[in-house]
């Protein structure tokens, strides 16, 4: 590979790292501490997601291999805390995208690039909006001293991490894939299913005070027999559900009808 592809997928690369790190900051601040701006913050996670996927996805057409090792979080104690990181978050994304638009020789990568700090200068002015106006105190976190929280804790704990590794998965497989026809969800759509389950079980430990953490999977090539792990984690729940919090059971039932799909093809 000539020098100046392997410095771009360097720099690509380097983007790709970022966003994944906004993703997991925007996600958690929108469950947890912000969760009162809970819908705007995850639209702008939804944003990031898309940088992330047009990265990888350039990195492949480049021939690199998209790098998907999990960033390290600190944990945000309030509200105004949370929302003052994800500025400062916007800032140095503008500023990194800037740089590597203005070194990138690639005309295509260039505009793409620019196509992305639209999206991040945006993201920067709602941030600012939201500081400004919140008036909101951070929520209680939970007890995790007490054992029966504590249970609850690690049930929900686990099974975002296995989500969360299970859409990382699927998601690596979707960039390397050469996307052919195919009846039925693709890689990507698996990968969203995993997201969204994710997502409902991170929103309900929000609910409890709870702070969800994304693990760094081993490997990305065990999937399938998470799919496993996944079935019996879910019934575990579903059967805690139905005494602590039967108003979870159809959202429960839900996701273990996808994932049943998920061990199908
Ligand atoms: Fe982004
Ligand atoms: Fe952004
Ligand atoms: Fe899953």
């Amino acid at each position: 590979m000539d020098q100046e592809k392997s410095h771009t997928i360097e720099l690509l690369s380097q983007d790709l790292y970022a966003e994944h790190d906004a993703i997991l900051y925007y996600l958690t601040h929108a469950w947890t501490v912000a969760q009162h701006y809970g819908q705007e913050i995850l639209e702008i996670a939804y944003d990031e997601m898309r940088h992330f996927k047009w990265l990888a996805h350039s990195i492949v057409t480049l021939g690199g291999h998209p790098d998907l090792h999990t960033p390290e979080l600190t944990p945000i104690a309030s509200i105004d805390e949370a929302l003052q990181q994800d500025i400062d978050a916007e800032i140095r994304a503008i500023e990194q995208y800037e740089e590597h638009r203005d070194v990138i020789p690639d005309a295509s990568i260039k505009a793409l690039l620019e196509r992305i700090i639209t999206d991040e200068r945006h993201h920067l002015h709602i941030f600012r909006e939201l500081l400004a106006r919140n008036t909101e105190t951070a929520p209680k976190t939970a007890n995790t001293e007490n054992p029966e929280v504590s249970v609850i804790a690690s049930r929900l704990q686990n099974i975002v991490t296995l989500e969360y590794q299970q859409m990382l998965g699927y998601l690596l497989q979707s960039f390397l894939d050469n996307h052919s026809q195919r009846i039925g969800l693709d890689m990507e759509e698996r990968s969203i299913d995993e997201m969204r389950h994710m997502g409902w079980i991170g929103k309900l430990m929000g609910h409890f005070g709870l702070e969800p953490l994304f693990p760094a999977p081993q490997t990305l090539n065990q999937v399938r027999e998470g799919t496993k792990n996944e079935e019996q984690l879910y019934h575990d729940l579903k059967e805690w559900a139905k005494q602590a919090m039967p108003a979870m059971i159809p959202t429960i039932d839900r996701i273990m009808e996808q994932e049943h799909y998920h061990t199908l093809v």
